[in-house]
């Protein structure tokens, strides 16, 4: 889903970082013009948009776990439930009240 989903903003001319654990599975869409993120943090903060699609929330857990918020809108493609996207939602909210106060 993940390659379909970068495969149509190429193909709609947009510019397009992209990032996987597997990183070889990317190979085709740099060949495209995509722009290679080495680290997920790397591409969510490339674009003030970012599409995620993993397999499983935890999944997605684990990926947003090591990243910093941006501050950039965040879309989660991944099946998951209702109280798993707010959970996540809320856990991304206090990691960036979290991260302003540090700063502040
Ligand atoms: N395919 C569809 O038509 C479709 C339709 C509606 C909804 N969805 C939903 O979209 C999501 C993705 O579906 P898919 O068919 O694209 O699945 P998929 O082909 O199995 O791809 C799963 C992706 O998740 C990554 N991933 C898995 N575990 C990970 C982890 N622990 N940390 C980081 N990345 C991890 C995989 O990376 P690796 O490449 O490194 O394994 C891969 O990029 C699912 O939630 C599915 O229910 C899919």
């Amino acid at each position: 889903m993940g390659q379909a989903l970068a495969g149509a903003f190429l193909e709609a001319g947009h510019r397009t970082t992209v990032w996987n654990r597997t990183a070889a599975k990317i190979d085709p869409f740099v060949a495209r013009g995509a722009i290679r993120a080495e680290a997920a943090g790397s591409a969510f903060a490339a674009s003030p948009l970012a599409v995620v699609c993993l397999r499983d929330d935890a999944a997605v857990h684990a990926t947003l776990a090591s990243t910093p918020p941006t501050g950039g809108a965040l879309v989660n493609l991944t099946s998951s439930s209702p109280a798993q996207a707010r959970s996540r939602r809320n856990g991304r909210l206090r990691r960036a009240s979290a991260t302003s106060t540090a700063q502040s």
